[in-house]
C-alpha cells in the first residue's frame, strides 16, 4: 500500500502518519523529519535546508526529489510506503511520478486532510513534539503535557523552532500558493480522497483507515 498524505501545515498529516504505521507497519517518509534530521545533525544538506525551514519558505525543489527519490529506493519500501509532506509543488509532483514509474510503484492512495485555516494556526502554535518517541501533542488539547514531559514515553517535549506565529502564517501562504494546487493535480488524476480534518484525531482516522482499506 503506497500512501500520500496531503494537506496543509498542521492538518494532522504527522498524527496520521503514526495510525498508519501502528496498523500497517508501512515505513514513514516524512519530508520534514529527513530534514530536520540533517539540521540536528549539522550535515551540509541540514545547514542549507535550516534558513528555509526557519522563515517557513520550502527547500528547493531539486533537494528534495533527491532526497525521496534516494528512499523510494531503499527496499523496506517495497511493502509500501507513506510520503508525508512530499510532493510539495508541482514540479516536485511530476518528478515523483517519475520516479515510482522507474521503481514499477504506483500510489495506490492519495488524501487530503481538508481543515480550516484559523484551527491550523491554533494547532500549531500549541503543537509539542517528544524527542525521545517523535509523539505529536498539542498544549492546548492536552494541558497536562505544559509540564515539557511526553506523557507517552516521559521523554522531553519541544516546540518546533518553525511553530511560531510568525513562521506559521508564512506556512501557510507558501502552502496556498505552491502546494494547494496539488489537490487538483491530484483530482484530475483521478486519485485524490478528502478527509474532513476539522474532527478530532479518531474520527478523522476512521475515515482515512477507511480509505486505505478501500
Ligand atoms: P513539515 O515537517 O512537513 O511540516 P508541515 O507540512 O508544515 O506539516 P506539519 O508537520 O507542521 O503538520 P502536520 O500536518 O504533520 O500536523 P501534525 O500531525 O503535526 O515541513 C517543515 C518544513 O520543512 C517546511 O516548511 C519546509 O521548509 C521543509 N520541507 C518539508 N518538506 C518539504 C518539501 N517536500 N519541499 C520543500 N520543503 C520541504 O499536527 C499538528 C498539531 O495539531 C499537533 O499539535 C497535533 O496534536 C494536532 N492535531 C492533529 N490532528 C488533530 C485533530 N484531528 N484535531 C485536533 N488537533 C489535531
Amino acid at each position: 500500500m503506497n500512501v500520500m498524505l496531503l494537506g496543509a501545515p498542521g492538518a494532522g498529516k504527522g498524527t496520521q502518519a503514526a495510525k498508519i504505521i501502528e496498523a500497517y507497519g508501512l515505513p514513514h517518509i516524512s519530508t520534514g523529519d529527513i530534514l530536520r534530521k540533517a539540521v540536528a545533525d549539522q550535515t551540509a544538506l541540514g545547514l542549507e535546508a535550516k534558513r528555509y525551514m526557519d522563515a517557513g519558505e520550502l527547500v528547493p525543489d531539486e533537494v528534495v526529489i533527491g532526497l525521496v527519490k534516494e528512499r523510494l529506493s531503499q527496499p523496506d519500501t517495497d511493502k509500501g510506503f507513506i510520503l508525508d509532506g512530499f510532493p510539495r509543488t508541482v514540479v516536485q509532483a511530476d518528478a515523483l511520478g517519475g520516479v515510482l514509474t522507474e521503481l514499477g510503484k504506483e500510489l495506490t492512495a492519495v488524501v487530503s486532510i481538508d481543515v480550516d485555516m484559523q484551527a491550523l494556526i491554533e494547532r500549531l502554535t500549541a503543537r509539542r513534539t517528544c524527542k525521545s518517541c517523535k509523539g505529536i501533542f498539542n498544549v492546548i488539547a492536552q494541558p497536562e503535557i505544559a509540564n515539557g514531559v511526553c506523557p507517552a514515553c516521559d521523554g522531553e517535549l519541544f516546540q518546533r523552532d518553525d511553530d511560531t506565529v510568525e513562521t506559521v502564517t508564512n506556512r501557510l501562504h507558501v502552502y496556498e500558493r505552491s502546494t494547494a494546487p496539488l489537490i487538483d493535480y491530484y483530482e484530475d488524476k483521478g486519485v485524490l480522497r478528502h478527509v474532513d480534518g476539522n474532527r478530532d484525531v479518531e474520527d478523522v482516522w476512521t475515515s482515512v483507515d477507511a480509505i486505505l482499506q478501500g
